[in-house]
């Protein structure tokens, strides 16, 4: 059984359903990611696993016990979770120790034990030298690691995060996203944290969950969506793909626009009409010269190149009409209007069902 389990979960605003009968099993010490567009409905489920919102259907178990239900439901405070949101809220008027500590004053532990461990909690977060300092004083870095320890420290059965690092610079980001990880190591929180950059839910996954418009659109480890994904908005959402139109030819093979045959390794090409095919930017092999490969070939018209120092990013007109993206190394520079090769290696090409 697992640790946090959400079964047929739905939420209604009004006429709009914004929660779509969510099924979700989260095993205990694991850290999963939603993961989706702007609206699909991440923080509502937030909400509804935190209690902040009532559900309209479905159920919420922890550790196999009912805390949301058509019968009953336990207040937020019922439910010993900790919710970092957005803005850190941190009190402006307490010292960063007094921040970590208040909920535990707040649960009245004797004062020896508060002590002890707003201490470990400081130093794991490399807080320990800003104890005495107001929140005012600190970086959004330093102020997102107290909204950190202040969750931390009163060891939560259920860690929630609301794109925690969305205000910071994108280099603290992604340091951030490396110490939510080594955090998550050290003491392995069952958390679930809301995100909709998809190099963030990599970084910091166990189980990567993709959401659109209010519901699972597949869930998996991080590998499995990137390499395996099972739609094309998946594949899409994840980013850096190609997404070629079709029609099957066999299982394993389409006929793209432009007379383009692609066969595929992976996927399943759909029983019958129109299909896709998925192949990432980096996987397309670009080449002045005609490839030796007999299928999976293309010719096409450079229509954008961009020096980027590590890797030249070209847009590529195919005679169907598609326009593909790929990358290719410094060297290569074909100028805009130059005619290129291109080969879709078939162990790349992945097959969408439609
Ligand atoms: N209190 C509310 N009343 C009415 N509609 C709401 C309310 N809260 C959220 N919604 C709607 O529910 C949908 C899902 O919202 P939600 O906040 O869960 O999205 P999200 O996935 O967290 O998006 P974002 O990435 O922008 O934070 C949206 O269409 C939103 O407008
Ligand atoms: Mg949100």
């Amino acid at each position: 059984m697992a640790f946090l389990e959400l079964d047929g979960l739905t939420k209604s605003y009004g006429a709009l359903t914004v929660v779509k009968g969510v099924n979700l099993a989260v095993e205990q010490g694991k850290l999963v990611c939603l993961l989706g567009p702007s609206g699909c409905g991440k923080t509502t489920t937030l909400r509804l696993i935190a209690g902040f919102v009532p559900a309209n259907g479905g159920e919420i178990r922890v550790g196999g016990k009912v805390v949301s239900s058509a019968a009953s439901t336990v207040p937020p405070e019922g439910r010993n979770m900790s919710m970092i949101f957005q803005s850190y809220a941190l009190w402006p008027h307490m010292t960063v120790f007094e921040n970590v500590a208040y909920g535990l004053r707040l649960r009245k532990r004797p004062a020896g034990e508060i002590k002890s461990r707003v201490d470990t909690i400081l130093a794991a977060t490399q807080l320990s030298k800003l104890a005495e300092r107001y929140p005012g004083e600190l970086s959004g870095g330093q102020q997102q690691r107290v909204s950190l320890a202040r969750a931390l420290v009163i060891k939560p059965e259920i860690l929630l995060l609301d794109e925690p690092l969305s205000n910071l610079d994108a280099n603290l980001r992604e340091e951030m996203r490396f110490e939510i990880r080594r955090l998550h190591d050290e003491f392995r929180y069952t958390t679930v944290y809301v995100t909709h950059d998809q190099v963030e839910a990599m970084t910091t996954a166990d189980l990567i969950v993709v959401m659109n418009d209010g519901r699972i659109e597949q869930a998996g480890s991080p590998e499995d969506i990137y390499a395996r994904p099972e739609t094309e908005f998946v594949a899409r959402f994840i980013g850096g793909t190609n997404i070629l139109s079709g029609t099957r030819l066999d299982d394993r093979t389409v006929s793209a626009e432009g007379g383009l045959v692609l066969a595929c390794s992976s996927g399943t090409v759909g029983p019958s009409g129109h299909t896709a095919v998925s192949v990432r930017h980096h996987d397309i092999e670009l080449s002045r010269t005609r490839p030796a490969a007999a299928t999976n070939v293309a010719t096409g018209t450079v229509t954008r190149q961009i020096y980027l120092g590590s890797h030249r990013d070209y847009l590529v007109a195919l005679p169907g009409g598609a326009t593909v993206r790929t990358v290719a190394p410094v060297d290569v520079a074909i100028p805009v209007g130059g005619e290129v090769w291109l080969h879709f290696p078939p162990e790349h090409c992945r097959a969408l069902a439609a």
